[in-house]
């Protein structure tokens, strides 16, 4: 039967390997960069409340699909699509689901890479003291031009990209492992130091209600980044449920979901480990990261009148601040950005894996060979973040509906996080009980279908996940 399919990438040597390389490609810069900087410019306690629901209800039913069809295929996401859909007797067209995968892998890790420069650069300047004593406003400024200068972020978005390419030339399983085991719980320990260090503060109340506080204003009508109410020629504020995609596009971002990251790795997971136990471990994990992220972040925002609304460089306008004005900064800075660089790192190659396998498998290329060819256009593709934050600032390609006032930069992440992410997870949901049997997920899930465990899983995603995308959806595109 076809059970017996392995996959000719090698496999994880354990469930822990597993849950550590997956924990490893959720935990990234979307925790700590971008979770902060979006529940900031969107008034905070509703937009994270409908995140976190988001998680339970959408993520992790998702989650489970992915890695079950990653698991029963055993093969690039383009071609486990192509073999399972002909398997359910359905069509090999579901290969196309492989294929936007790969394209918002693609897209993402062209920004991605950028910004895990900036993290680069980062560990530069607090290692070599540039923020001791500084105030709030030098070290906005100290940001300000450094994104400004386009050589620089082109520098260490070469970089990071060649550090990506040189995991992945080398296959994902080695060694990744034994790195993520020791960084996860690092990091983990470093940002309890800095929500200690917000603690501090004076305003570390303030930080916590602006983060678990519900108003339901910003949330559900047109805002200004931070938080203002933008009303209509007659003075009426505007509906909408865009902060509501836009928390879930974070669910999915966050997750890893919705695009065959999960579902390759969970191609090289052994057989016989709870498919249930380790997506809550995974889910769990990477959402206590973001909520540590946030609540070290705000108590600084707050206590140094910055602007929550500040958009990308919210983390590198904050946390440096409290590194230049706490005791042994420069040694929990330096850590701290380097972590990060190593949380973007086991990210950055999950976004790129499929392509890599799919080359490997159907073109029969060396690993070292697709690295390459994917590395570059990836670095090219990353050019238009690089001049979105300078040369090209003001620059809008898509000057309308819902991408008016959007740099590329802006324009890539919304396309990916906000519809490709979310389409392809709904795509998943549904393959995964309208197509499949349910004996076969049953039996790959290592569940009965009997199981109430199952059952659960099974009415969310047929009915409940795929109704809150396409509902979402519905209301704003
Ligand atoms: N989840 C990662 C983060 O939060 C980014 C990431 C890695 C990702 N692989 C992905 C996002 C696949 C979407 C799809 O930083």
């Amino acid at each position: 039967m076809v059970r017996k399919r392995t996959s000719i990438h090698g496999e994880w040597s354990s469930r822990w390997a597993f849950i550590l390389a997956a924990t490893g490609s959720a935990v990234g810069l979307g925790n700590i960069w971008k979770f902060p900087y979006i529940a900031g410019e969107n008034g905070g306690g509703a937009f994270v409340l409908v995140y976190l629901l988001c998680i339970a209800v959408i993520g992790v039913p998702i989650m489970m699909a992915e890695i079950m069809i990653g698991r029963r295929g055993r093969q690039s996401p383009v071609n486990t699509m192509y073999n399972l859909g002909i398997e359910a007797g359905s069509t090999p067209h579901w290969k196309w689901l492989g294929w936007l995968g790969v394209a918002a892998g693609f897209l993402i890790l062209s920004y991605y890479s950028v910004i895990a420069g900036w993290a680069l650069n980062y560990v530069l300047e607090t290692a070599s003291g540039t923020f001791t004593g500084l105030k709030a406003e030098a070290v906005s400024s100290i940001f300000g031009s450094f994104v400004s200068n386009p050589n620089a972020l082109l520098f260490w978005h070469t970089l990071f990209m060649g550090m990506t390419m040189f995991i992945v030339a080398r296959g994902v399983s080695n060694g990744l492992e034994k790195a993520v085991r020791f960084l996860m719980p690092s990091l983990f320990i470093l940002l309890l130091i800095m929500v200690g260090y917000a603690l501090n503060t004076g305003e570390f109340v303030r930080g916590l209600s602006f983060l678990f506080e519900p108003n339901f204003e910003t949330l559900l009508y047109k805002h200004e980044a931070g938080g203002q109410i933008v009303l209509n020629t007659y003075g009426e504020k505007i509906f909408t449920l865009e902060y509501v995609l836009i928390a879930m596009g974070h669910a999915f971002f966050t997750l890893s979901l919705g695009m065959g990251a999960i579902m390759i790795y969970g191609s090289y997971l052994p057989k016989k480990v709870s498919i249930a136990k380790t997506t809550f471990m995974i889910a769990g994990a990477d959402t206590l990261v973001a909520l540590l992220a946030g609540m070290a972040i705000f108590p600084i925002v707050f206590a140094n009148q910055l602007d929550p609304g500040a958009g990308p460089g919210l983390i590198f306008k904050t946390l440096p601040l409290a590194f230049g004005n706490m005791p042994f900064g420069t040694l929990f800075g330096t850590l701290f950005f380097i972590l990060l660089v190593f949380a973007a790192w086991s990210s950055s190659i999950s976004l790129i894996e499929p392509a890599v396998a799919w080359l490997v498998e159907n073109k029969g290329m060396k690993r070292l060979k697709a690295s390459a060819i994917m590395g570059v256009s990836c670095w090219l593709a990353g050019l238009l973040t690089v001049f979105s934050f300078n040369a090209w600032e003001k620059f809008y390609p898509l000057n309308f509906w819902i991408f008016k006032n959007k740099t590329f930069f802006d324009v890539l992440d919304y396309i990916t996080a906000n519809i490709m992410l979310p389409l392809g997870g709904l795509a998943i949901a549904i393959f995964s009980v309208w197509i499949m049997t349910r004996e076969s997920s049953a039996d790959e899930l290592e569940m009965r279908q009997t199981d109430k465990s199952y059952n659960v899983w099974y009415f969310m995603t047929r009915y409940v996940t795929p109704l809150a995308v396409v509902y979402i959806f519905w209301n704003v595109i």
